[in-house]
């Protein structure tokens, strides 16, 4: 008999009461160290008293109003985006999946009202992860997501990841509007895209005119211990999603355009019941006004050279059960010889949460104010779990 819950996860048996900064408490009582913050969500840790607290000021005074009105917590949000970042506006969602979506739709309707209708492609790479919805999927393209759910919105191509000679032919293609591209890919396995193939990235765009789009979905909010993690190369898209870490573990998610990119977005073209609502807003501000400040993002990235240092030394220890470690800040993969599932099954043992990801890879993402004490404990839990797969 199927399930009340509809049966598309497969979920470990573990049951959380509560949170605690970088910590989980189970039924059962048992103290589990997250790595896994929600798949990089809980940026802030759980139950971090500044979100509750701004969560609670405004549920006090009002949840949910509607897009017919101004709200003064989604304009606040928008102008501290606005002013750390490349973009000019921003619309909000409440996912990641519904900013692919946006993205997808602003690209194609610049074009449009450029008066170039048939710039419709939009080159994706293969290994990406840009959500569920229709759109994302025939973004990504992959078998695993797309088989069953066709016909398949049209006009992506997924090109090879680091096949540089492939994307300057496809980008030359007069139908060619955008480019898609997670710059640290997530789900794909913490494959970060060189500083100088993204610089490289945006040239091709210019010189074509394709918008870039960078979805930031996992990579950004700090996580890398810049604000986006195209600020290590320099350069800016033209349209970028975000979602997850920006609400701290509240769903909200955006878009974030050149005014330019966006010109296309007029009253009526898109919209959504509630997207930008004040609650979300009112704790999105909260944590862009934690994250968004550099000691706080100096910090992130002492703690992502710490945890890497440690990382390293387990690599060496255990050269049976991880090949390397690669990432950014505190957007770290360990790359295995064994099954990554064989890893966060082991480190559950050791009361120690971590998420695996496709190249087999496990993610350890933890809240970026994880403090030093709980890195330790977390290298020295996940050492447990690695001699627990070696055999004696
Ligand atoms: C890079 C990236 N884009 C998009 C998404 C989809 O976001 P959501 O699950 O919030 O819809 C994810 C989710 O894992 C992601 O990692």
């Amino acid at each position: 008999m199927i399930p009340a819950v509809l049966p598309t996860y497969d979920r470990a048996p573990l049951t959380f009461e509560r949170g605690e900064g970088s910590w989980l408490v189970a039924e059962d009582g048992r103290r589990y160290l997250d790595l896994g913050a929600g798949i990089a969500v809980n940026a802030l840790g759980h139950a971090n008293p500044d979100l509750t607290q701004a969560l609670t000021d405004q549920a006090r005074k009002v949840w949910h109003l509607s897009n017919l009105y101004r709200i003064p917590e989604q304009e606040r949000l928008a102008a501290l985006l606005v002013d750390r970042t490349f973009a000019d506006t921003v619309f909000f969602t409440n996912s990641g999946t519904e900013a692919a979506e946006l993205a997808v739709k602003m690209a194609r309707k610049f074009w449009h009202d450029a008066g170039h209708p048939d710039r419709t492609r939009i080159l994706t790479f293969e290994g990406a992860f840009h959500g569920r919805s229709s759109a994302a999927i025939a973004a990504a393209g992959s078998e695993k997501m797309t088989k069953g759910f066709g016909p398949l919105l049209p006009g992506f191509t997924q090109l090879k990841w680091g096949d540089h000679e492939a994307l300057e032919k496809a980008i030359g293609e007069p139908d060619v509007g955008a480019v898609m591209i997670e710059p640290i890919q997530g789900e794909g396995g913490i494959r970060p895209l060189p500083d100088v193939c993204l610089k490289g990235l945006r040239d091709l765009c210019d010189e074509t005119g394709a918008l870039l789009i960078l979805d930031e979905v996992q990579c950004g909010m700090g996580r890398t211990g810049r604000l986006f993690a195209h600020e290590w190369a320099g350069v800016a898209p033209d349209i970028m999603m975000v979602a997850k870490g920006i609400g701290g573990g509240f769903p909200l998610g955006a878009v974030l355009a050149t005014e330019r990119a966006a010109s296309g977005m007029t009253v009526g073209t898109h919209g959504s019941t509630y997207g930008g609502n004040p609650l979300a807003c009112a704790v999105g501000a909260r944590v862009m006004e934690i994250v968004a400040d550099d000691a706080f993002l100096s910090e992130v990235r002492r703690k992502g050279a710490l945890f890497r240092q440690g990382l390293e030394g387990l690599v060496a220890s255990h050269p049976d059960v991880f090949e390397g470690v690669r990432g950014a800040g505190l957007m770290l993969g360990l790359k295995c010889k064994v099954a990554p599932a064989e890893v966060v099954q082991a480190g559950y043992a050791q009361g120690l949460l971590t998420v695996g990801a496709a190249d087999n890879v496990v993610r350890l993402l933890p809240a970026l104010n994880i403090p030093d004490e709980d890195i330790a404990e977390a290298l020295r839990r996940l050492d447990a779990a690695a001699s627990s797969l070696t055999p004696a």
